[in-house]
């Protein structure tokens, strides 16, 4: 009996420890709680827009243009015709939805699927596909780069977290419609249809290349992933400067020579855009990731280091431009900071001393998890983080939630659970 007794007591102690074991060991309550909070906000935007065919962007600001000016450092005339009108008093504060041609529409759809990807909640994954499939007509939009952005986050999402066969096929349409605008002689995609330019390049194009390396990792054609890489280091010659700082627009003539430099979001030509050197470390971590060329690791680390130096806030949380004036009134950019952390947790697992960049990821990550950035539940028009920039020169979307800072603050968090082994429903 005393056999049975002790022996009984081992194994329910050993099945105990086996269950701690699970347990993480860190206090992860901030993990939990931005989940929730992420979880909580996307519900109440589902039910909210439900009807309206449109994705959630950010909340209608106006803007003061000697505010303005005092964080270009110069006079009205700079801005000469990029000034947007301000909203009209009544939209001031409301949600702001954007059609699905926008080159945000991917990113609710996207969010819901790392919301369901982080845990499980069938509700996201109902929304999730819901919204997805309203982006369905994007298939055969060549207007802009961005649909790699537009349906990568959405379908791609789609077909990593729950595939199906119906999703291939959009994919691969999308992709042929995104080399479409590679030109061969120039060695790029084409990434804007507007303005004075010959044909410009911005550095946030290097986003749009994941969806062609997951396109020729579906398909086993490899067209997608050459243009990707041609691109990649067309852009690796021209847009950097020295430092590894970035332009935001680079401008080619018809013959693949550089026609002009320039910002279109940043503070000057010469700046350093945050969001851009965001987009750009993120591009180059992808590239490696689906290359093993350490051009690419190496271009990603220089980039890196040059945000880690060039940051001026205490939270990591950037100023809009890192050569933004220094002040406390200067807005700060919560989705370049979202951005930098997502590539950052990617990063340290190729990077040769990669813990710093976690460790510097897991910072960002914790302080856009304080209620300095985290919203409360049915605050903040339903989106998760606070405090980002769309683009200040134009006066647009300052010191707003904006649709990209939640989706890729959850990708970096669902990347961050992944690399630490974290489970949610062990937090
Ligand atoms: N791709 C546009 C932006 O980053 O604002």
């Amino acid at each position: 009996m005393n056999y049975f007794k002790t022996t009984l007591t081992i194994c329910v102690c050993l099945l105990t420890l086996a269950s701690c074991d699970k347990k993480p060991q860190e206090d992860y309550k901030w993990l939990k709680n931005s989940i929730d909070v992420s979880v909580s906000q996307l519900e109440l935007t589902a039910k909210e827009i439900a009807d309206s065919a449109k994705m959630p962007r950010s909340i209608w600001v106006g803007y003061d243009i000697d505010f303005l000016c005092k964080q270009m450092e110069t006079d009205i005339t700079a801005f000469k015709d990029s000034l947007r009108p301000n909203p009209s008093s009544e939209k001031i504060g409301t949600r702001r939805l954007a059609r699905i041609y926008d080159w945000t529409s991917g990113f609710y759809p996207g969010s819901l699927w790392y919301a369901y990807h982080l845990t499980g909640n069938d509700i996201m994954k109902k929304e999730a596909t819901k919204f997805t499939n309203l982006l369905y007509p994007i298939r055969e939009y060549k207007d802009t780069h961005d649909i790699g952005f537009m349906m990568n986050c959405s379908y791609g999402n789609a077909e990593r977290f729950a595939p199906s066969d119906s999703i291939l096929p959009i994919l691969v349409q999308t992709a042929d419609n995104l080399i479409g605008r590679f030109d061969p002689k120039i060695g790029c995609i084409r990434s804007w249809d507007f303005g004075t330019w010959n044909f410009p390049v911005i550095i946030d194009n290097m986003m749009n290349l994941d969806l062609l390396f997951y396109v020729s990792n579906l398909t086993g054609d490899k067209k997608y992933k050459d243009v990707a890489i041609a691109h990649a280091k067309k852009t690796m010659e021209n847009h950097f400067r020295p430092d590894y700082s970035s332009y935001h627009v680079v401008s080619y003539n018809s013959d693949g020579t550089v026609e002009r430099k320039q910002t279109h979001q940043g503070k000057n030509d010469e700046s350093s855009w945050s969001r851009g050197q965001a987009w750009a470390v993120y591009g180059y971590v992808s590239c490696y990731r689906e290359t093993k060329d350490t051009a690419f690791l190496d271009q990603a680390v220089n980039i890196a280091e040059l945000i880690m130096k060039r940051v001026k806030t205490a939270d990591l949380i950037p100023f809009w431009d890192y050569d933004a004036p220094d002040t406390k009134d200067t807005p700060r950019d919560a989705s370049a900071a979202s951005i930098t952390a997502s590539a950052f947790v990617e990063l340290s697992t190729m990077a040769t001393d990669g813990g710093k960049y976690l460790d510097y990821a897991e910072k960002i990550l914790q302080n856009l998890s304080t209620d300095t950035y985290l919203a409360s539940v049915g605050s903040n028009q339903g989106f998760i983080l606070k405090h980002s920039t769309g683009s200040l020169p134009n006066g647009s979307e300052i010191d707003v939630p904006l649709n990209y800072a939640d989706y890729y603050f959850l990708e970096g968090l669902d990347r961050y659970m992944a690399l630490k082994k974290i489970e949610y429903k062990d937090l």
